[in-house]
């Protein structure tokens, strides 16, 4: 019998149909990054803060970015508008509905606490904002999810240790820990003692690793970190030793296409390592980072991806199974989510 997807194969204007259709997981989301210029200029008037920008197309316009610091300068700018629980309520509502809107079934939602913490901002108040949000979406969207503190690594280790003591009456809502911003000059291994730390209470750990730092970055996030995923790590294409290790352990690369074009860490859509990756054996996903930033949720990022590489629906279908694969759902309910995806 023909399946859906076969016919798909020949039909590129399908190809979107079979996207949207797909039950797929989002693992790399920082939720700071789903702040869109509305919502920011909505909540800066709430607070009486003045934004340098006159309006919403000037931010938008904005947002050009030569390198990743470039945007975490605006990034961290922008997340000063969120100030009460409100305000982390409503930007992971926003987020919820436009994941649903994709097809996302299941999301593991970054967050950074020290963006926060800095501010004089309470735990209580980002983490109770985004968790209710996060539990009404269970409820009423049917999104799974789960939370995952990033601690940024321009900071010292220390920052990171006593973040975590901060966060301990809320450690119930976590997950998992992460380890994102800005990456050159901040390995892994600066981090080694609070990531043990970490897994020593038998939670899982994640970094950001071969965004713009070497395939080097990547290796010390597995041998000194022992992460369970790694964030972006494309750079591993410059290390084809690194890719056999990374095809054969089916560690997963949670690859944010729309973003790496955005930042320039790859040249172009149509440079993009990801399907060089995927047929090298490597368990990649396609998620969206800060889709307010970089043009795109994960819809856009699928669509955008298959459009410039050509992809198939055997390759479309493979990478949501993927996701759903790398991400920390139960067994019992990735066999659900699997079995939509082979009947597609
Ligand atoms: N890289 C590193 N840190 C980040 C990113 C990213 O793409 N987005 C938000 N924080
Ligand atoms: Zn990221």
């Amino acid at each position: 019998m023909t399946s859906f997807a076969d016919l798909l194969q020949k039909d590129r204007a399908g190809v979107d149909t079979l996207i949207a259709r797909l039950p797929k997981a989002e693992l790399h989301l920082h939720i700071e990054g789903s702040l869109e210029p509305e919502m920011m200029f909505a909540k800066a008037k709430k607070h009486g803060i003045t934004l340098p920008y006159a309006d919403v197309e000037a931010l938008r316009a904005a947002y050009n970015f030569g390198n990743l610091q470039e945007f975490l300068d605006l990034y961290y700018a922008g997340a000063d508008v969120l100030r009460d629980q409100d305000d982390f309520y409503d930007l992971t509502w926003a987020y919820l509905q436009r994941a649903k809107a994709d097809g996302v079934v299941h999301t593991e939602i970054f967050f950074d606490p020290q963006t926060h913490t800095a501010r004089g901002i309470d735990p209580e108040v980002f983490v109770e904002g985004i968790v209710q949000a996060l539990h009404d979406g269970e409820a009423e969207l049917g999104i799974t999810w789960r939370l995952i503190p990033n601690f940024l690594r321009h900071l010292t280790e220390q920052d990171a240790i006593d973040t975590l003591a901060e966060l301990e009456p809320y450690m119930d809502n976590f997950h998992g820990f992460g380890l994102d911003s800005s990456e050159v000059g901040h390995p892994p291994s600066k981090f080694a003692r609070v990531f043990a730390e970490i897994r020593s209470r038998g939670l899982p750990v994640v970094a950001h690793a071969g965004e713009e730092g070497p395939p080097e970055y990547i290796v010390e996030a597995l041998d000194i970190l022992h992460v369970a995923r790694i964030d972006h790590g494309i750079r591993s294409i410059n290390d084809p030793a690194l890719v056999s290790r990374l095809a054969r352990a089916q560690m997963p690369l949670t690859v944010c296409p729309l973003s790496n074009v955005k930042l320039c860490a790859v040249s172009s859509m149509q440079a993009h390592p990801i399907k060089k990756l995927m047929d090298a054996g490597v368990l990649v996903t396609i998620n969206s980072d800060d889709p307010a930033y970089f043009g795109g949720y994960v819809g856009e990022n699928y669509r955008a991806t298959a459009k410039a590489l050509d992809l198939t629906a055997e390759d479309l279908k493979k990478l949501a199974a993927n996701s759903i694969r790398a991400s920390w759902l139960h067994e019992v309910q990735k066999a659900r989510h699997l079995a939509v995806i082979d009947g597609l």
